[in-house]
């Protein structure tokens, strides 16, 4: 860290807020494998656009396939997943972009230090509060087979702990409520957090 100066750009996030005609910040979806997280983050991304609101979707599948695809599922690689996606979600929202990301992100402290990365006021944490039997009977990916049958290790819910949020800023429950109505309230709360912003 030492022999390095922060440079100074000409044109900053605000500057880009202005260009985009809106704010931008962080929505953090959490929750088991199954739960729901990418078919919410990518049916809020289709609304947003809807709306002419710039968006980036980093999804954990997709960002273990290049960016993370050194990282295991241990508890040390996790957190360094989420704490890479903090970074990276960083220069998104200095980019201008409503970010969505949508991570397992299985600890508490993890999601904690993103908050803190991007700081409290640009951060929405949304809990996909799907229980656990719900996402093994959906087994979307086979995951929880193979992890039952002992194929795979680490697997969150089953051989691997998942911490409940402590203060999310909206809990859904996919197996109580339509896709349609979570999508409803997710779409309320990022409304309301661009018109706070105007
Ligand atoms: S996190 O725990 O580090 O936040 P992340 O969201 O990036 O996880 O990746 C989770 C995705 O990786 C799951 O949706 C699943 O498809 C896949 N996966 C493969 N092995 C595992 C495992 N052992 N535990 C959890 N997810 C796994």
């Amino acid at each position: 860290m030492n022999n390095l100066t922060r440079q100074k750009y000409s044109i900053n996030r605000i500057d880009r807020n202005q260009l985009n005609k809106h704010s931008s910040f962080l929505i953090w979806f959490t929750g088991l494998s199954g739960s729901g997280k990418s078919t919410l983050a990518n049916l809020l991304e289709m609304e947003l656009s809807k709306h002419g609101i710039h968006t980036y979707l980093l999804d954990g599948d997709n960002v273990r396939l290049g960016l993370n695809k050194d990282l295991s599922f241990s508890g040390v690689d996790r957190t360094e997943n989420i704490r890479r996606i903090g970074e990276v979600a960083n220069l998104m929202i200095d980019a201008g972009l409503v970010t969505i990301a949508a991570f397992i992100s299985p600890f508490q402290a993890d999601r904690e230090n993103v908050k803190k990365s991007v700081g409290e006021s640009n951060y929405i944490e949304i809990y996909v509060d799907t229980p656990l039997e719900e996402c093994m009977k959906r087994d979307t990916k086979g995951l929880y087979e193979k992890a039952i049958k002992g194929e795979i290790l680490n697997l969150t819910g089953i051989s691997s702990p998942y911490e409940i949020p402590e203060s999310p800023n909206l809990i859904v429950n996919t197996s109580e409520i339509t896709n349609v109505a979570a999508i409803d309230k997710i779409v309320n709360l990022v409304m309301e957090k661009l018109k706070q912003n105007d």
